[in-house]
């Protein structure tokens, strides 16, 4: 058995990319692994977030979470600021890390880019997201091949804790899907699909219902040839349109590539917004009766005693080795 974190951020609601790059697997994990799942508040606080707004996308995140298939009887589920090891761990990673590091990761520099005001934490965001994981002995990182370069960071950091204090952290694998690590903008097929996107064309949110999804399907920009066939580079946005289609269906791209041999996007698009709506509804039914309830707040109160519990430990060893407080 091994030990699986991941983490998703309540900056928006989620899209069809976090669900089919991330969600999707951790809830195959869980059935073999001892899995924890984390609704990354601080992180999203590194950029502003109105209050209210952030409080009912963290209790929308967790109805989520469970509403895929996540199984409390089997997996940590819990709010990342209620783990207040999380900002502790985070601040000694913060002590680990070179500026220079931090300022080299791609999205400190997205997120960056041409801003007056940067939060110093948007810098210092990927040692919190060091500490997320290696406070729990974490062996596996499911995630988007958005994060990849975060988790090779982590791996460093720990491997520069561990060298010059003591060897106390696992050095974590990134696992990442081999379709669909990286869901496209349907508006601009050349950039991933995000929730903070202002266009809410461009991405599938999970709470849409069906007249938007087949709406912003049928408008999903694709290119002038008319022929489906799978080619990220030439044609990204019926690539995308195929990795939606297939990793929703169960069905390869290759047998797809053939059904719709011949056939124009009209027929193709219809038949993605079907597939869509059938992995999203039964998705939606169950949030809708988790989201009010009661349930919810006791399984996440649950979840974050235990993970208290399990984060306090490796807290405390990191403290030790460093020195910190007075115990040996
Ligand atoms: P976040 O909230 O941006 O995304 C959550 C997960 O969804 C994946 N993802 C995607 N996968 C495929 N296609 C896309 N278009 C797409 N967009 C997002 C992401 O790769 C991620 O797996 N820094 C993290 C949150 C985090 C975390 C952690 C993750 C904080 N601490 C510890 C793992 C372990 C983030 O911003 O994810």
């Amino acid at each position: 058995m091994k030990t699986i974190f991941s983490g998703i951020q309540p900056s928006g609601t989620l899209t069809l990319g976090n669900y089919l790059g991330a969600m999707k697997h951790f809830v195959e994990l869980q059935k073999e692994n001892n899995c924890y799942f984390c609704i990354v508040d601080q992180h999203a606080i590194t950029v502003p977030q109105d209050k209210s707004v952030l409080r009912k996308n963290i209790r929308s995140l967790a109805a989520l979470y469970l509403a895929v298939g996540i199984d409390p009887e089997k997996s940590t589920l819990f709010i990342q600021s209620e783990v207040p090891a999380h900002a502790q761990l985070g601040w000694i990673m913060q002590c680990v890390s070179y500026i220079g590091e931090l300022e080299r990761m791609t999205q400190f520099k997205d997120k960056s880019e041409g801003k007056e005001a940067v939060s110093a934490s948007l810098l210092t965001y990927p040692p919190l997201m060091a500490a997320d994981i290696l406070l729990y002995g974490t062996d596996i990182v499911p995630v988007g091949e958005d994060q990849k370069q975060h988790l090779e960071l982590t791996r460093d950091l720990a491997e520069r804790f561990n060298k010059k204090y003591n060897d106390i952290f696992t050095i974590p694998e990134v696992k990442i899907p081999k379709v669909g690590a990286r869901i496209m903008s349907l508006t601009e097929p050349e950039k991933k699909m995000s929730k903070s996107n202002p266009n809410t064309k461009s991405f599938i949110s999970m709470l849409d219902d069906e007249k938007q999804i087949i709406k912003k399907i049928k408008s999903a920009v694709t290119d002038s040839d008319n022929e489906v066939r799978y080619d990220k580079g030439e044609k990204p946005g019926v690539a995308n349109l195929l990795s939606i289609y297939s990793l929703c269906s169960g069905v390869s791209i290759e047998e797809l590539e053939l059904k719709y041999r011949g056939k124009g996007y009209g027929e193709f698009k219809g038949d993605v917004a079907e597939v869509v709506v059938t992995t999203i509804k039964p998705i939606q039914e169950r949030y809708y009766e988790l989201i009010e309830s009661e349930e919810l707040d006791i399984i996440l109160d649950q979840g974050a005693e235990k993970a208290q519990a399990a984060a306090t430990k490796m807290l405390k060893k990191a403290e030790r080795a460093m020195g910190l407080g007075r115990k040996r």
